[in-house]
């Protein structure tokens, strides 16, 4: 079976060297193995979470979408479009909505930071907060869903999002899918571990919240060339023997140099060559990448109509996917065309065997005590507590481990009474059910 692999990216920069080098060139070279099925979006509703500037979301989108076709990546292969075009991705945002637990967004790292600094600065809990920001993850999620993406490729700070992007699937698939036709594949993230993060002008990771990025087309080769003449360097003159080891230069110059070409180039720096000349080095060789790409970004800038025209055929790529999706979703959730209804008993037989869930049950024993057991849908325990004195004391053991699942069962007062594989399984089931 093919994979389909899915990513999306917030239009809210000017790509610089950095996005390319970390992201750009290594998806577009994903993009070319067989057996892969490509998405890939400018997330630009996810721009406007974060931008209320109309001009800059303008610009960063065209810029984007432009960078990565004159990088080379080939819409003929790659289904390439722009988030807002797809309006059946909003649609499922509020199906997904209807069924994620609010104190899930609470604990998402962006909402959670927000909050954490205002409480730190003694402001109201949720000042600046949009329900964007909040919601944010579930328009992620929605995005990743619509497809039915295997793999996400991401950074680390988005992994949390995947994750939330799984559980809201298991959710909507628990609830509206039959167990043996779930709805929703169940995705994955991938870390890209070993592609270089690229150092910036001052030798911090290059990152446009820094201010030391080096432009990868706008602005021309004076603007390259400008970038480069600034990056740190330690001062040492001509002749002398420079350090390579931990050099922002050195390690730019790897990333866009061939093996014997990084090795001459240390060579030469450490036999004295002086960094004025090394940055011109440098400027020559990603020019050599660089250039030709150049005049095809310079060419799509000046004829936007071709860039609307490629993302419009994107858009109904990917449309031809999402929109029969959609209508299978809203079916499942009931909203349906208008038909003659079965009788309520009639409804109850023929709707479909929902995946059955394990019970929590508690008791009384003759010698006065508490005790709970959970069982699974066959009645098999899996589960059995110690005895209580008070009612409530298992009671709260029953409601922790509705909450947390798997998680309540280290130091919890119970037995395992099944595999516990299985027994972890179930209480991860039930606790996702949770409303
Ligand atoms: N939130 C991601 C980021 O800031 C961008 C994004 C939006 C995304 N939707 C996505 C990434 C879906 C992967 C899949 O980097």
């Amino acid at each position: 079976m093919t994979q389909r692999v899915l990513t999306g990216i917030t239009t809210t920069g000017t790509p610089h060297l950095g996005n390319y080098v970390g992201a750009i060139r290594p998806a577009i070279a994903a993009s070319r193995k067989p057996g892969v099925e490509s998405f890939l979006f400018l997330a630009d509703y996810h721009a406007l979470v974060k931008c209320d500037e109309p001009a800059r979301v303008e610009r960063s989108r065209m810029e984007l979408a432009v960078t990565w076709l004159a990088a080379g990546l080939d819409p003929a292969r790659v289904t390439f479009y722009r988030q807002s075009d797809v309006p059946e991705i909003t649609e499922l945002t509020w199906l997904l909505t209807c069924v994620t637990a609010k104190g899930q967004m609470n604990r998402a790292h962006a909402y959670k930071a927000a909050t954490d600094a205002n409480e730190a600065a003694g402001a109201e809990t949720d000042d600046g907060v949009s329900m964007g920001l909040f919601c944010y993850p579930i328009l992620m999620a929605a995005d990743i869903l619509m497809f039915n993406a295997h793999k996400v490729p991401v950074g680390r700070d988005q992994v949390q999002h995947i994750e939330m992007a799984r559980d809201i699937a298991q959710r909507f698939n628990h609830l509206f899918g039959a167990a043996d036709k779930p709805h929703f594949v169940l995705p994955e993230a991938v870390i890209e571990e070993h592609v270089a993060t690229l150092p910036g002008l001052d030798g911090r990771k290059m990152s446009k919240s820094y201010d030391n990025t080096i432009p990868l087309f706008e602005g021309g080769p004076k603007a390259l060339t400008d970038a480069i003449a600034r990056i740190v360097t330690d001062s040492r003159l001509p002749g002398e023997p420079k350090e390579t080891e931990g050099s922002a230069l050195v390690m730019i110059h790897d990333a866009f140099a061939k093996p014997e070409e990084r090795e001459a180039f240390r060579q030469d720096l450490k036999a004295g060559l002086g960094w004025g000349d090394a940055k011109k080095r440098l400027a020559e060789l990603i020019e050599r990448d660089i250039g030709p790409l150049r005049a095809r970004y310079d060419e799509l800038m000046a004829h936007p109509e071709r860039v609307e025209e490629a993302l419009q055929e994107g858009a109904r790529k990917a449309r031809a996917v999402a929109t029969p999706f959609l209508a299978q979703l809203r079916d499942a959730v009931g909203l349906r065309r208008m038909h003659a209804l079965a009788s309520p008993a009639a409804t109850a037989k023929a709707a479909p065997a929902k995946a059955a869930l394990p019970v929590f049950k508690q008791y009384r024993e003759a010698d006065g005590r508490f005790f709970f057991k959970l069982t699974d849908a066959a009645g098999a325990v899996l589960l059995q507590s110690e005895g209580f004195d008070q009612p409530r004391d298992a009671g709260a053991w029953v409601s922790r481990f509705k909450k947390e699942g798997a998680a309540a069962l280290a130091g919890a007062p119970v037995a395992l009474k099944g595999e516990a594989q299985a027994v972890s399984a179930a209480l991860d089931l039930l606790a996702a059910s949770q409303e």
